[in-house]
């Protein structure tokens, strides 16, 4: 699989491709994953975007674009892999456009995922994430807890709440994607590669995309 899964901030996009990496063994690249990491890490990339993404904004596309050119030439990327909050502006993706012809890489689809904005809201403030790097496992305080309170179940590690998952970062995450991130629908939809699910189930989000790729 070589998929873009596009959604609002809590549509489900890092839980469906969770699912989906179970199926053929692509991976999930989470540019929110690779930042989070590079923060706790305390990395000279960390140190840049770490104000950017408390605060709700997007970090510099250069920043992102340095990163996900060297990920998306790792060996394991062979496999296929599913782009999980990238890109996020009209520069990334045209940018990636230019790099994966580079790579002679073509992409199967650009889901994207539609969920009603109250549902967002009330999923973000619930949402809690295992805090080890190599893991940030998602969960959900009322639709999927861990089974031990504030302990995750696949590394024993503290399970913690985001620090942009503050009511003001939350709202201007969806300000920025709205303004930022929204008009790739357009983008994707001209280039052909399209489909918008309209889902609140990541199971009917999975189960679409198996369909499509007829796996
Ligand atoms: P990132 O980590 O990408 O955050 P996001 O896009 O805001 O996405 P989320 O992780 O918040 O949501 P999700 O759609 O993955 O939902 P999830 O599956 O967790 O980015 C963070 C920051 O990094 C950005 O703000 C920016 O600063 C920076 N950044 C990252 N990429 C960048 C880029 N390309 N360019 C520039 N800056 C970038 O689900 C949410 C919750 O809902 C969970 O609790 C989950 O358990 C629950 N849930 C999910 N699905 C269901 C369901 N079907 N039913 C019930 N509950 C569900």
């Amino acid at each position: 699989m070589k998929l873009i899964l596009l959604g609002a901030p809590g549509a489900g996009k890092g839980t469906a491709a969770k699912m989906l990496t179970g199926l053929d063994g692509s991976v999930q690249i989470s540019t929110g994953d690779i930042l989070r990491g590079a923060v706790q890490a305390k990395s000279e990339l960390g140190k840049q975007a770490e104000a950017f993404m408390k605060r709700g904004d997007l970090v510099p596309d250069e920043l992102i674009m340095g990163i996900m050119e060297k990920r998306l030439q790792e060996p394991d990327c062979a496999k296929g892999f599913l782009l999980d909050g990238f890109p996020r502006t009209i520069p990334q993706a045209e940018a990636l456009k230019a790099l994966l012809a580079k790579l002679k890489i073509k992409l199967d689809l650009v889901v994207n995922i539609d969920v009603p904005r109250a549902v967002i809201l009330d999923r973000l403030t619930t949402r809690r994430t295992c805090s080890n790097t190599a893991c940030q496992a998602i969960y959900n305080v009322k639709s999927n807890p861990p089974k031990k309170a504030g302990i995750c179940d696949k590394c024993g590690s503290p399970v913690v709440q985001r620090e942009d998952e503050t009511e003001a970062a939350i709202s201007h995450r969806l300000e920025t994607y709205n303004q930022k991130t929204a008009p790739l629908i357009g983008f994707y939809e001209k280039e052909g590669l399209l489909v918008t699910i309209d889902a609140t189930s990541s199971d009917a989000v999975v189960n679409t995309i198996k369909q499509k790729l007829k796996i």
